[in-house]
């Protein structure tokens, strides 16, 4: 269906060449002070026609806010985010009325409705996530204000051209597991300090910016050959509170993958280590307790990705997500049309070569929107536990000890 989130509810419209794309958001928080203006600056980071590395289709994207908020403030009604498409050109894309383009959504929404928007990929078009984008931002915006959240993607690869250190092990089979860490240390420095003006000095949105350029020429290269290239994004979420994450179906990291995997492209997720912590052993891989200056448990490492049994430590969150090369390209397929006539399909029409420098703002909405659903699910349950008098019974073994502030291990 068309909508995420238990307690924060989002559910996103429209398709690719419609009147207006746009989310409504049902649990919002009443009293949190909002403007469009808070929001757009997330949607001009996903808008199409940034760079001469994305598609040259033009929307401004400007988002109306339409209701759930009076003078600045959430009413803690139902909010409706609405965007109107702009640059609607459906005859860009008549080829596709005779071919499903290979390895996009054509065939497989035709399958499942019997009826397929005219054209364009209708709601499996990145169009769709123009809502979710919108919603995220609001997430995002109380996260920030009631915890200090910080959500941070950046571009990690195109093709086979990673950010140092940040790529799988290569090499065939070795039995020498001891070495390397699953993530150099420059790289881990990277994702605690690593900002959102760090990415967004280079347009392919990797703050590496020797790696930057190497990757502006592996996209110009696809884009030269009217062929596309793939990426992965990584994304880290900082001062998130430990406690969020619903065993044992709704972990955190279920929801993080299930919410990454909605967004159109995507091929792969992985949380912390992932697999590259499967390359090595557990005395390497255990995140050892350690105390923190507030008195609370930290960890000296943090190969979980700040997830432990579903539930968040305190650490970051973080995680990489992979994205396929897009799938229409002009260059000439050989295909079948979809009577199953054999035939070349070049698609004409406007697309972006690699989506990875727009999807950055996509993955930090999708998690800014599970951190918040998960946020309220464990606020509720703590306010509920609040009203009872205080746990008096049980061994001190089963409740939480009492923190000894000082000096951090
Ligand atoms: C930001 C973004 C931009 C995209 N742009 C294009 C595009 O220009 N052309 C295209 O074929 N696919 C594009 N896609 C991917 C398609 O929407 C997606 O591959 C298609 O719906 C099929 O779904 P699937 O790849 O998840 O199986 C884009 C995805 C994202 C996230």
């Amino acid at each position: 269906m068309s909508t995420f989130g238990k307690l924060f509810r989002v559910t996103t419209f429209g398709e690719s060449h419609c009147a207006s794309v746009g989310a409504i958001i049902d649990g919002c928080p009443p009293g949190l002070q909002l403007s469009a203006a808070d929001i757009q600056v997330q949607m001009d980071r996903r808008r199409p026609g940034q760079s001469d590395l994305t598609t040259p289709r033009n929307e401004k994207d400007a988002v109306q806010l339409q209701s759930g908020l009076e003078l600045g403030v959430t009413l803690g009604t139902p909010i409706a985010l609405l965007v109107r498409n702009e640059d609607q050109r459906p005859h860009d894309y008549s080829e596709t009325d005779l071919y499903p383009r290979p390895s996009h959504a054509d065939f497989t929404y035709l399958e499942k409705y019997g009826v397929k928007a005219s054209s364009g990929g209708g709601r499996s078009s990145a169009r769709e996530t123009v809502g979710r984008v919108a919603a995220g931002a609001i997430a995002e915006r109380y996260l920030k204000i009631a915890h200090g959240v910080e959500i941070v993607a950046f571009v990690s690869s195109v093709g086979k051209i990673h950010i140092p250190v940040s790529a799988a092990s290569v090499g065939a089979d070795d039995e020498n597991d001891d070495a390397p860490e699953p993530l150099s240390e420059e790289f881990r420095t990277l994702l605690a300090t690593v900002s959102r003006e760090d990415v967004d000095k280079h347009p392919t949105r990797c703050p590496h910016l020797a790696t930057a350029e190497r990757m502006k020429k592996r996209i110009i290269r696809a884009k030269a050959a009217m062929d596309s290239i793939g990426g992965t994004v990584t994304c880290v979420i900082r001062n998130l509170p430990s406690g969020l994450g619903e065993p044992v179906f709704d972990k955190f990291e279920a929801l993080l993958a299930h919410a990454m995997l909605s967004i159109p492209a995507t091929k792969g997720f992985e949380l912390g280590s992932g697999f590259r912590g499967a390359e090595v052993p557990g005395s390497l891989h255990n995140d050892a307790f350690v105390r923190r200056a507030d008195g609370g448990l930290g960890t000296a490492s943090n190969w979980s990705g700040g997830v432990q049994g579903g539930i968040t430590n305190g650490e970051d969150v973080y995680f990489r997500v992979g994205f396929k090369p897009p799938a229409t390209i002009s260059q000439a397929q050989a295909t079948a049309q979809y009577d199953g006539t054999p035939g070349s399909l070049a698609a004409r029409g406007r697309h972006d070569p690699c989506v990875v420098p727009r999807a950055v703002p996509i993955v930090e909405a999708m998690a800014a929107l599970v951190a918040m659903d998960l946020l309220m699910i464990q606020k509720s349950r703590q306010a509920a536990a609040a009203l009872l008098p205080p746990i008096t019974t049980l061994p001190p073994t089963m409740v939480m000890p009492p923190r000894v502030k000082g000096e951090a291990a």
